[in-house]
């Protein structure tokens, strides 16, 4: 099997951090977010992945080069426009060939492999198996209704969903995928969705499976989900990068990026970006920090990057 690493998304819910950094390249307990998902695809024996990168091309390829430097050997392609992730997926073709692949979104992490998974996938010969997991709020996801081990209808963000499994952002494919994406239409939100080509695998009568996910899994695009998922790997501690220089109280859930320096009161559950130069009068809590940052006050719930004179 071969990986391929969904990266082209703008990152917009992380603006303006992620208008310096690409979020696939975003520091998470100070590793790269694209790495946890080199770790996964490693584990199960994954090491020729193609990653599909957009506007971050250039940052992309200067931060990860060919991948030997993780263990892994990287293939890019562009994909001009972000147009879906079935659209995305399509730049992988050339690439995948004949073989069956991984299909990873670059902003999730995983607490634990799928190495279950893929034997299952490739033991059972199906056209497709999707990962999913019991979600509170299934209207933020593609929604899997299932009978037994097969899925049977998909709905990407439905109003009303009648089931409470979403699509967790990795899929099991063999080249039949590829047969299905040129008659795609874009759906209601303008984009190829990913979904709508299982949805055809199914009609097509071809067996489309469900793995459920047992361990955590986070997507990493929102403040409060790029912190949960910092927390989670650094696991209540600090983490001050030996080149970072710190004057303040430091609190559970704080990383300092390499060569940062950081003036404060006191700070907790906050990331304080590689490189940046903070100075701030009061407490920092739960934010994510660049670039030079000032402020007299506190700062609290917010992304920064650049001049920020609060
Ligand atoms: O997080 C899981 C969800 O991901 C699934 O439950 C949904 O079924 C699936 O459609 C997707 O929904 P989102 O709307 O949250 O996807 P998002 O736009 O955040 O994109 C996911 C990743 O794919 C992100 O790393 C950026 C990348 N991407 C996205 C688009 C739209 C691309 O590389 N190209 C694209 O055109």
């Amino acid at each position: 099997m071969k990986g391929v690493i969904l990266a082209a998304g703008k990152g917009s819910r992380l603006y303006p951090v992620t208008r310096i950094i690409p979020k696939p390249i975003l520091p998470i307990a100070n590793r790269l977010t694209i790495e946890y998902a080199f770790d996964r695809l490693k584990e199960m024996g994954i090491a020729d992945i193609c990653v599909v990168v957009g506007e971050n091309e250039g940052q992309m390829r200067e931060a990860l080069d060919d991948g030997s430097a993780f263990g892994v050997h990287l293939t890019y392609v562009k994909q001009e426009d972000p147009k879906g992730l079935a659209h995305a997926v399509g730049f992988a073709k050339d690439f995948v060939g004949e073989d069956s692949f991984v299909l990873y979104l670059g902003d999730a992490v995983y607490s634990e492999g799928f190495a279950d998974h893929a034997k299952r996938f490739l033991d059972s010969g199906c056209a497709n198996l999707n990962i999913v997991k019991e979600v509170e709020d299934p209207s933020r996801f593609g929604v899997a209704n299932v009978e037994g081990d097969r899925i049977v209808r998909l709905e990407e963000k439905p109003k009303n969903p009648q089931s409470n499994l979403a699509m967790a952002g990795m899929y099991f494919f063999s080249p039949k995928i590829w047969r299905v994406l040129p008659d795609l239409q874009p759906s209601a939100r303008g984009e190829y969705e990913i979904t709508d080509a299982i949805q055809t695998l199914i009609n097509e009568g071809e067996t489309v499976l469900a793995g459920v996910y047992g361990g955590v899994w986070f997507d990493t695009g929102t403040l409060d989900s790029y912190l949960e998922t910092s927390a989670f790997q650094i696991k209540g501690a600090t983490i001050v990068d030996p080149s970072a220089s710190v004057k303040g109280t430091l609190g559970a859930n704080v990383v300092v990026g390499e060569g940062a320096t950081l003036e404060c009161e006191s700070i907790e559950d906050s990331v304080i970006l590689p490189g940046a130069n903070v100075k701030v009068k009061g407490n920092i809590r739960h934010a994510i920090l660049g670039g030079p940052v000032s402020s007299d006050g506190d700062i609290q719930s917010e992304i920064l990057h650049g001049d920020y004179l609060g």
